[in-house]
């Protein structure tokens, strides 16, 4: 006979047999559907959290999930020793969709970063001309690119970084928003290779840089013949109210890194995508993936990004944005522990003014949650909200109204 757990038993379970490496807000999920997911206790909420902006299709999109079942009674994995009738047609539809000639496949967003930082040092050796082991990537702080231990070494995060070491050498760190930092280490450093950059920086809560940044350091990378990397795993795909954030700015970066989103969230799959003269330097056997590029992932992909295209979700997600912002911003001014809001499309973040009550922000989001909408905070004090960008304008307003009455219950 099947065993039905409770709420409470499967929560201790994880907390007796799984590593303690998240601090889930207690809520037990079961299914989801849209912008909704349904606990074990039959209660549903709002996801305003989207798998950290992997599920920007909404959940079970019947068209992803119906790609996936297929996929996956036909043929899952051959690994790339083999070639497979859906990489190559995924490979053209995925390059071009981005406008690039090359795509690299991978499975999470911290190998795709991974395999990009690789690509930027080989690129360096090989046709810029840097001398043996000395490449420099420059990356900025406050960043999050994902946990491996390289990334893990250029993050300014205690949590990320404490008894990791040794550290990986060879990145160099500025203050984000400042385009000046960034001319001043490549005036200096003839040996930087790349310069790494979140063009919406996601985890540490919704921060935008100024307007213009973006294009600057492209320049600036342009000048000094350093690739402009961007890491779109978080903002890519139609998240910030256009496909790409760097869309903004008619930034096309060299190098452009996607995660998340790309699936549809049913699925790891993540991308490197660039030029031919770039991706030219991996050859057989000098990177690879048992799962990168395999068929369900090629696609389950074309699909997702179909969705994206079919359903309008990058202008959705323009539009509701600035609804939602307009809205919260009303709501700072008569709430005493909202301080503002900030963000692009639907990626937005709540600060809090924590100063006499530390958790303030965690309470805010276990009322929330209570009141049917799920959110997390990103830090102490700043809670990301990120639903599927298949939200509508009515199911928005029902948000905001949850939103509003639980903050100004806290007065
Ligand atoms: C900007 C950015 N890069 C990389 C990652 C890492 O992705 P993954 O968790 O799939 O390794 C994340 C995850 O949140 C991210 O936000």
């Amino acid at each position: 006979m099947k065993e039905i757990y409770s709420a409470a038993q499967l929560m201790e379970l994880e907390d007796k047999y799984g590593a303690h490496n998240y601090h889930p807000i207690p809520v037990v999920l079961e299914s989801g559907q849209g912008v909704f997911v349904t606990d074990v206790n039959g209660k549903k909420y709002y996801d305003f959290l989207s798998a950290y902006s992997a599920v920007n299709q909404g959940h079970c999109h019947p068209r992803i999930v119906n790609t996936l079942i297929e996929q996956a009674q036909k043929l899952p994995l051959t690994s790339r020793a083999f070639y497979n009738d859906k990489l190559g047609v995924y490979e053209e539809f995925v390059t071009r969709y981005f406008g690039y000639e090359k795509v690299l496949p991978m499975n999470s967003g911290a190998e795709a970063v991974e395999t990009a930082l690789k690509l930027c040092r080989k690129w360096a050796y090989e046709k810029k001309g840097v001398p043996h082991n000395a490449a420099q990537i420059v990356v900025c702080e406050n960043n999050f690119h994902g946990r491996t231990t390289t990334i893990v070494s250029f993050s300014v995060d205690p949590d990320a970084y404490t008894n990791y070491g040794p550290f990986t050498p060879g990145f160099i760190v500025i203050p984000y928003n400042d385009p000046d930092a960034l001319a001043d280490v490549l005036a200096n450093n003839p040996n930087v290779a790349g310069f790494l950059v979140e063009p919406v920086q996601g985890e540490a809560g919704a921060y935008v840089p100024d307007e213009g940044y973006l294009r600057k350091c492209f320049e600036l990378c342009r000048e000094h013949k350093v690739l402009f990397i961007a890491d779109e795993v978080q903002t890519g795909i139609a998240r910030t109210g256009k496909l790409l954030a760097c869309d903004y700015e008619n930034v096309h970066p060299d190098i452009l890194i996607l995660g998340k989103a790309l699936s549809g969230g049913v699925y790891p799959v993540s991308a490197v995508l660039s030029s031919n003269e770039i991706m030219e330097v991996f050859q057989p056997g000098q990177h690879g993936s048992t799962f990168g590029g395999n068929p369900i992932a090629a696609a389950v992909a074309v699909t997702a990004l179909e969705v994206v295209r079919d359903e309008n979700l990058a202008q959705k997600a323009y539009e509701l944005g600035i609804y939602f912002r307009e809205e919260m911003q009303k709501l700072c001014e008569v709430s005493k522990i909202a301080s503002y809001v900030r963000g692009k499309g639907l990626l937005n973040a709540l600060i809090i003014d924590n100063k006499d009550h530390e958790n303030l922000a965690w309470e805010v989001c276990l009322k929330l949650a209570e009141n049917g909408l799920l959110a997390k905070p990103t830090h102490t004090n700043i809670i990301r909200f990120a639903p599927p960008l298949v939200i509508s304008k009515d199911q928005l307003a029902d948000c905001i109204k949850i939103i509003s009455q639980t903050l100004l219950g806290f007065e």
